[in-house]
């Protein structure tokens, strides 16, 4: 049997603070990155300059949206803007996603398809998700939008806690905590608030890739899951359910995600760079 490190100094090099750091996470059981996942420097310029397009997109929405609005039309807009912006969006073709984003309405958790049939209604929550390859360098974000700006007490409050969600996360996430640090927070503050974690479906490492290591679950236990090192990125992106955890998948489209129960549920999600001090916000 081979045991692979994940982490190791090249023979002959002092370990920095930081290798140090790992290699005692590494030595005492815990998941450490792979060399690799550290973003350089530039990388992370390039993954920003991403997010700045990416975050357009999301305040271009923002101006746009409004009811009787197609989902389609919305996303046609969004495939303009991006193309205008010299960008490309990643999820066009990923794993044969047919459309530039993802809009998620009410009891639709995630990956809704645009499509002409489906009208945006006054009171409606809406998730939008855009996810931007520029010059290489991949960044994801998504945020809720409220139908002429006003829906009910129940939605508001969803919308409200689901955002405090992803905040409590990126607080959490400090250098050389765990996956399951952020997972545990976020499941506190759901639950407490009376609602529940979508377990399917995950944040995830991004940047040079779409979906990179790690899976950053939106549940779990404290000191869990990979160690959390400068120089990462990934998001997090918590689908919360105003009633049971459990989700349809659309056997149909093959994307489209739904409550099992039909209440709604929604969804915040910030690109984020983690560095020595704390999560940097890379799509705000
Ligand atoms: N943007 C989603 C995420 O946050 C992924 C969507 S995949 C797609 O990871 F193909 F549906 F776009
Ligand atoms: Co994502």
């Amino acid at each position: 049997m081979i045991f692979r490190k994940r982490w190791s100094v090249e023979k002959g090099k002092t370990p920095t603070e930081m290798d140090k750091k790992i290699l005692a996470a590494q030595k005492s059981g815990h998941i450490v990155p792979t060399r690799k996942l550290i973003k350089t420097p530039e990388q992370v310029e390039g993954i920003r300059a991403s997010g700045v397009i990416n975050t357009g997109i999301l305040d271009m929405v923002e101006k746009e949206i409004r009811e009787g609005m197609s989902t389609l039309e919305l996303d046609d807009k969004i495939a303009q803007f991006t193309a205008d912006h010299g960008a490309v969006s990643a999820c066009l073709n990923y794993e044969g996603y047919p459309r530039y984003s993802c809009i998620s309405i009410n009891d639709v958790v995630c990956h809704g398809i645009p499509n002409a049939t489906t009208i945006l209604k006054p009171g409606d929550i809406v998730n939008v998700d855009v996810s931007t390859i520029y010059n290489g360098y991949f960044s994801d974000a998504s945020r809720m939008y409220i139908i002429g700006g006003e829906t009910t007490p129940e939605k508001q409050r969803l919308v409200d806690v689901t955002l405090e969600c992803l905040k409590i996360g990126i607080e959490t996430a400090k250098p050389y905590s765990f996956v399951g640090d952020i997972g545990y927070a976020i499941q506190c503050h759901a639950q407490k608030n009376g609602y529940s974690v979508v377990r399917e479906l995950c944040g995830h490492g991004v940047g040079l890739e779409f979906h990179e290591e790690p899976e950053v679950a939106h549940y779990g236990r404290p000191k869990t899951g990979m160690m959390l090192v400068p120089g990462m990125v990934f998001t997090i992106e918590p689908m919360i359910n105003m009633g049971r955890k459990e989700v349809h998948f659309s056997r149909e489209d093959g994307w489209t995600v739904t409550t099992l129960d039909h209440l709604p549920s929604a969804q915040w999600e910030h690109t984020l760079h983690m560095t020595e001090n704390g999560c940097e916000i890379l799509t705000h």
